[in-house]
């Protein structure tokens, strides 16, 4: 039996690639940034599985230059990257790694509301630029966590971690929306579901978690910001192309809301140009929510299990579109 020819698309840990390589004959991109999409497309052409980054785009044309794809395992939970329906119609399985994932990327969230709240970024650059005169009565004053309420936008697995950590360390109230309630986080938590408009009312902080689609795509925009307290942080560890970045930074500039922490923007990388660099409301992490060593461990031998059940025709532990089954 031939072995299974395996695209990676840049070099994940050994946790996965080696299980992978003791299978498969691999080609492994070596550089930092991503193949092209025609150098992607060309590196695809006969293999069996692509092992894909967020950075990937997986769509229509690429699969055409893949007749012999049966499966795309993506190095990540969120799968924006990859358009699922085409894979579908191909009968290409798609997965992706779920789980574990969800206690780094909480830890971040709270991180960068904490960092925000407390205007860690701006003193902190004060500190080093020379801007540290003397201890000052009034100097960097922040917001307070304790007892303040919580708004989780997307109560799926991280968003619940994050209310976890925030209830259960700083006793915050915590509203979220979902797209039905929760029984685990009304229990757990003390959390209550609601619509929007309220959770953006009423909050002081606001995490968002929600997937990335057509109807979360710009959600966060002037009129969202409008409807947040002044002294609100806003938090974004899920896409970039959520939040309305003109909009975020104009309500930033002008107080409609106190500050912003973001790990994720759009585009990616942010150019250093950006606007929301200059504001010291606003901190920014270039999308290292899951950048923990056991975490990328873990990923890498979820990829690579999804992976191998691909390339042998066998269920994917985590697959998103199990109907593409029996299509080819
Ligand atoms: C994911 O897996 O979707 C994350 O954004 C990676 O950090």
């Amino acid at each position: 039996m031939p072995r299974p020819r395996v695209f990676v698309a840049r070099r994940i840990p050994a946790a996965g690639l080696d299980r992978i390589a003791a299978v498969c004959d691999v080609d492994v991109w070596p550089d930092r940034l991503p193949p092209p999409p025609a150098v992607l497309r060309e590196k695809v052409a006969g293999c069996d599985g692509l092992v894909s980054m967020l950075t990937d785009r997986v769509d229509a044309a690429l699969l055409a230059a893949a007749p012999s794809l049966k499966v795309v395992s993506n190095f990540a939970v969120g799968v924006n990257n990859i358009d699922i329906p085409a894979c579908t119609a191909r009968g290409v399985v798609v997965g992706n790694t779920p789980g574990v994932l969800t206690d780094a990327t909480a830890d971040i969230a709270v991180t960068l509301l904490l960092a925000a709240a407390r205007r860690l970024g701006e003193s902190s650059t004060d500190a080093k630029e020379g801007r540290w005169l003397t201890w000052e009565p009034t100097g960097w004053l922040g917001r307070d966590l304790a007892g303040r309420t919580l708004g989780i936008v997307g109560m799926g697995r991280i968003g619940f971690a994050t209310a976890k950590r925030l209830h259960h360390g700083w006793g915050m109230k915590v509203l979220y929306t979902a797209r039905t309630p929760k029984p685990d986080a009304d229990l757990d938590l003390g959390a209550t579901h609601v619509d929007l408009d309220t959770l953006l009312a009423e909050s002081d902080f606001v995490s968002l978690h929600a997937d990335l689609n057509p109807t979360t795509t710009g959600m966060f925009n002037a009129s969202a910001f409008a409807k947040m307290k002044p002294t609100a942080v806003f938090v974004n560890t899920a896409r970039g192309p959520h939040v309305d970045q003109a909009a975020l930074a104009d309500a930033l500039r002008r107080g409609v809301i106190f500050a912003a922490g973001l790990d994720v923007t759009d585009p990616e990388p942010l150019p250093p140009s950006h606007e929301l660099y200059a504001l010291p409301n606003c901190v920014i992490a270039p999308h290292i929510a899951s950048a923990t060593v056991a975490t990328r461990d873990a990923m890498a031998e979820k990829c690579a299990a999804n992976l191998l059940a691909g390339v042998s025709g066998e269920p994917l532990p985590h697959c998103l579109n199990p109907e593409a089954v029996g299509k080819r």
